[in-house]
């Protein structure tokens, strides 16, 4: 018996790094899943392989989810394949996400708010709507981050999506009142989202940074792995965590605890 069952779990952006993480531990307990990506190869497709081969459905839906089309046309894509949606994982990103603050454009900022903050609320609102009519209840979880707590020069557009992120998984909280949906934020500190060495079905996490970038500031010590993520998301996906409502978790090894950004 996996805490998972059973249930249907779309993780966008989840090609590789942390969202693929979230993949493959969803599906060690239970879940079918979809991967979505803005990039389809061949890395994209192992990773709904790997999916596959835990023993449930996974399946690949290539598409933009910082469009109100394009995260439609994913979430249908993923309906029609899984019959229902139960678990909304909001995780895509693009790279370089720092840009200092008068080199930030309409255009990097336009681009930094319709993936992480237009994209993960149209998102959420569809699959709520799903969610809403099947009757089931379910889950929806944004990947917000450390930037969404504390400043760190060069990272103001990037941080203000992310903390937008924490208001919004609490509107939804009151506003899907009654309909057994929980919706909150997971806020990694820095997680290393390279692919793994190996290919072997079982490995998840990729090589971890050089922890001795936190040795000296860092209360865990180490960098974080994507599977750190996925077993909280887990813990908020599953019956574990269906009290917790309208609220962003901090996984960072005690950074913003110790207003300790520095690396
Ligand atoms: N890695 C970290 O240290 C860290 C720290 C704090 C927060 N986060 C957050 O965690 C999440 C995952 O981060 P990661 O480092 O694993 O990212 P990553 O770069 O490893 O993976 C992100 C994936 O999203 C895909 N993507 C980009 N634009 C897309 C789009 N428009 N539509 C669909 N897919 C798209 C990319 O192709 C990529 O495969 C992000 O929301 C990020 O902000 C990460």
């Amino acid at each position: 018996m996996g805490l998972l069952d059973g249930k249907k779990a779309l993780i966008t952006g989840a090609r590789k790094g942390i969202g693929r993480g979230i993949a493959l531990t969803l599906a060690n307990e239970g879940a079918d899943v979809g991967i979505n990506d803005i990039v389809d190869d061949e890395v994209s497709q192992r990773a709904a392989e790997l999916v596959s081969n835990r023993g449930v459905k996974g399946t690949f839906h290539v598409g933009d989810v910082s469009t109100v089309v394009g995260i439609n046309s994913v979430i249908d894509s993923f309906i029609a394949e899984h019959g229902r949606i139960d678990i909304l994982i909001n995780n895509a990103i693009f790279p370089d996400q720092a840009r200092p603050l008068f080199d930030t454009d309409e255009v990097f900022w336009d681009r930094m708010m319709d993936l992480s903050l237009k994209g993960y609320f149209f998102g959420s609102q569809r699959a709520a709507k799903e969610m809403i009519d099947q009757g089931t209840g379910g889950s929806i979880v944004c990947l917000a981050s450390v930037h969404a707590y504390t400043a760190i020069k060069d990272w103001t557009a990037y941080g203000t999506a992310k903390a937008g992120l924490r208001r919004m998984v609490k509107g939804f909280a009151i506003d899907l009142k009654g309909h057994n949906i929980n919706a909150n934020c997971i806020a990694p500190g820095a997680i290393s989202n390279v692919l793994p060495d190996s290919d072997a079905d079982d490995v998840i996490d990729g090589a971890p940074h050089d922890a001795s970038r936190f040795t000296a500031h860092l209360p865990a010590a180490k960098g974080g792995l994507p599977s750190d993520i996925a077993n909280a998301v887990l813990y908020l996906t599953s019956e574990l965590g269906q009290y917790v409502n309208g609220e962003t978790i901090l996984v960072d090894g005690g950074m913003v605890a110790t207003k300790t950004m520095q690396d």
